[in-house]
């Protein structure tokens, strides 16, 4: 395991208050955190995934796994990112939960990210950005986004948790993130843009190879 990744988790789990209600995203750092969570002495009440994958494992840990629905807000989510930029816009849905990751990023209090060093870039895009595309808008998304300058690659994977299918776009230098994501948002057929840019993270943790670690609070929301 990325010695980074792990002491990002490590310092989330301070932040996780005994009975709180959690969001949990998905990933291989969420993963290290649902095992450190699992092996601390932290009673949380419950937990809300962000994909089927993440419900099986907090399960499988006796933790609680709630419907969104039910809960109301969250007071914090705790999620992964593929990239991170200098004001916490992100590109996430490498591992293609980005739409119930959106959901949960919305409903919650504070965003909390959880990254090895290696996510932070000046500028979004090196990383292909995921869209979840409803399977029979796949062409016509794929032949807007070509239009918008990238080169979108359909994902040989087995459909989203949702039944969709994703794209995964090659080329983007997004220099504008808040608008980008909205004008793909607008694209009939997109279900979820994989930029989290209008809503960003609260938080970033980074984790360095010596297992230190830097948080960098977002000062813009
Ligand atoms: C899941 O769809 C993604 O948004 C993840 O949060 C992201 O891919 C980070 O994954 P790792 O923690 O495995 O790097």
């Amino acid at each position: 395991m990325h010695p980074g990744k792990k002491a990002a988790a490590l310092a989330a789990l301070e932040l996780v208050d005994n009975d709180a209600l959690l969001g949990v995203g998905t990933g291989s750092t969420v993963n290290v955190f649902i095992e450190m969570l699992a092996a601390s002495n932290k009673q949380i009440s419950g937990a809300v995934a962000s994909s089927e994958a993440t419900a099986e494992r907090l399960t499988a840990h006796g933790i609680d796994v709630l419907d969104l629905n039910m809960t109301g807000q969250l007071a914090l989510y705790i999620d992964g990112a593929d990239e991170s930029n200098p004001k916490l816009q992100l590109i996430k849905g490498g591992g293609g939960a980005l739409t119930r990751e959106k959901i949960i990023a919305a409903a919650s209090r504070q965003f909390v990210c959880i990254v090895d060093h290696s996510k932070q870039v000046q500028v979004l895009g090196a990383f292909p950005l995921p869209i979840e595309v409803i399977p029979m808008a796949r062409s016509y998304v794929a032949r807007e986004i070509v239009k918008l300058g990238a080169d979108p690659e359909f994902r040989e994977a087995p459909r989203t948790d949702n039944g969709n299918i994703i794209l995964d776009c090659y080329g983007f230098n997004i220099t504008d993130p808040v608008n980008l994501e909205a004008q793909l948002n607008a694209l009939a057929g997109v279900v979820t843009v994989g930029l989290f840019a209008s809503r960003p993270a609260d938080v970033l943790i980074v984790g360095q190879d010596d297992g230190k670690t830097e948080l960098i609070e977002n000062t813009s929301r």
